[in-house]
């Protein structure tokens, strides 16, 4: 069934390049399919390597006029693009649940997510400001000025179609930039979506363009932005293997990175944490989008004393989640993204108990007339996880909330280290040295303590080791797109 919204022109279907709406070069299409049934809906364009470079081509021309507007003119756009956004926001959020997958409530929880980074930035391209240095020496005047890097490409994932691009592109906008963008392969609608509302806030034509590019055809579009110099920075959201080759391929012309790669966060509960507490974190952490997010807990510490009442308790909210397609009012978990990640659910599954682990609830696949699609898994609950099992080393990205024991504070710190990864990390405890302690030795970009919902437009969103280096959101997220030129001027006296 196709999708029809209140405004119909938020489903361009096409490319976005130097202000003009287009097919790809060849005209290829691809297909977006409902998650909930994989049923074909939508066709956006497969681009080529011609459609890459055009839009380079134009988002170059487009910087000199872009960097020269002030920033006050810039932030009144971007703005105006927020605006518009949350004025969409039921448009929006269904369209997010059609190709994505996640409850309704969530989608438009999303939109809204997203645009209070698109406020926020609007606001911060006021105030990207240099500094005036104090001379060491006598007559110079000494400055250091804030400069747009250039042309940045944007490739985002599908978990979060509208927010990941709008905490990308806004930023890249207020400070000056121009961009070319590629949203992931199973959600190119939201991001035309969006750009749409972009071109009707006043962006000009050729400082934000588009391009939609198959699995297939994602390597051809992304190679010729690598390869280009004139593009100065990627940002990149996604797994830490393809963060990898972009960071090597862009080596050649040094390009700034952002890279907001994978995670594999620990979530410890302390024998001193209010257990009710860290119940509602894990559940708010664990299982919203599904288990799809970077920042999800992926390996669950519960010290001795308090492991079974947390388990028993844990246990009771995840038979209670309604699982369903976006369209029921009802659904708390929706299906994955596609039989890929419910193959990986169902592999990281079979290994933990073919190692030892016990399910205490869910750990199959579900299909009955409320779920008749083939993508849905059950909200599950595994104990007795350890190191070696699959589900401890790799993201599972799915609703498996994997349980191990654990009973000192060294061991624990040392377990949750003991990963490449290090995005985000989650603690409940009461004892406030301990807060401290922990605070200071967790190898992670994020810590949450007592809390399990710490995204926010304000605060600096990234990781450490292998899942990456670079900010998004909060004032570091607009150091991002610039660089800073040192000016000195000499004979004042
Ligand atoms: C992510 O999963 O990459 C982003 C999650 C968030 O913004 O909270």
């Amino acid at each position: 069934m196709p999708l029809s919204l209140q405004n119909q022109t938020l489903l361009p279907g096409r490319n976005f390049i130097g202000g003009e709406w287009c097919g790809s070069a060849d005209d290829r299409t691809l297909s977006v399919a409902d998650p909930a049934t994989d049923e074909v809906f939508a066709a956006v364009p497969d681009s080529t390597a011609a459609d890459a470079r055009r839009a380079v081509d134009v988002a170059h021309a487009a910087f000199p006029a872009w960097r020269k507007t002030p920033a006050k003119q810039r932030a009144q756009i971007i703005k105006r693009w927020n605006d518009l956004i949350v004025s969409h926001v039921e448009d929006l959020g269904r369209l997010i649940s059609r190709e994505q997958g996640k409850p309704l409530a969530e989608g438009k929880g999303e939109v809204l997510y997203a645009a209070s980074y698109v406020e926020w930035f609007a606001e911060e391209a006021t105030r990207a400001d240099g500094d005036v240095i104090a001379a060491p020496v006598p007559g110079r005047r000494m400055l250091a000025l804030r400069e747009p890097v250039g042309v940045i490409a944007a490739i985002t994932p599908w978990n979060f179609p509208a927010a990941m691009i709008a905490r990308k592109i806004a930023p890249a906008l207020a400070a000056g930039c121009t961009v070319v963008c590629k949203p992931a392969e199973d959600t190119p609608l939201t991001s035309l979506a969006l750009v749409r509302l972009a071109e009707q806030a006043g962006v000009p034509p050729g400082v934000l363009n588009i391009v939609t590019a198959s699995r297939e055809r994602a390597a051809e579009v992304v190679d010729v932005w690598l390869d280009d110099a004139r593009v100065r920075k990627i940002t990149f959201t996604g797994s830490t293997p393809v963060g990898k080759h972009l960071a090597r391929r862009s080596a050649d012309t040094l390009k700034k990175l952002s890279l907001e790669l994978g995670g594999n966060a620990p979530f410890i509960v302390f024998d001193d944490a209010d257990l009710d507490a860290a119940v509602d974190g894990l559940m708010v952490s664990k299982f919203r989008n599904g288990g799809q997010t970077c920042v999800c807990p992926n390996r669950i510490y519960v010290q001795d004393k308090v492991h079974d009442a947390f388990v028993d308790k844990l246990a009771a909210r995840v038979g209670a989640l309604v699982v369903a397609p976006a369209t029921n009012p009802a659904a708390q978990i929706g299906p994955m993204i596609n039989a890929r990640a419910v193959d990986k659910i169902e592999r990281h599954v079979k290994n933990a108990v073919s190692r030892g682990a016990r399910v205490v609830i869910g750990g199959e696949r579900i299909r009955n007339e409320q779920c008749p699609g083939p993508n849905y898994y059950a909200p599950t609950v595994l104990v007795d996880v350890d190191a070696s099992m699959d589900c401890s080393c790799e993201e599972t990205f799915g609703p498996v909330a994997p349980v191990t024991r654990f009973s000192t504070e060294a061991d624990v710190v040392a377990a949750a280290n003991a990963t490449p990864f290090g995005l985000a990390a989650y603690f409940y405890s009461n004892d406030v040295r301990r807060i401290w302690r922990l605070a200071d030795a967790l190898e992670s970009g994020i810590v949450g303590i007592n809390e399990g919902a710490l995204a926010a437009e304000a605060a600096p969103f990234g990781g450490v080791k292998d899942s990456g280096y670079g900010r998004e959101g909060s004032r570091y997220g607009l150091e991002e797109y610039m660089h800073i030129k040192y000016v000195c001027q000499g004979l004042l006296d």
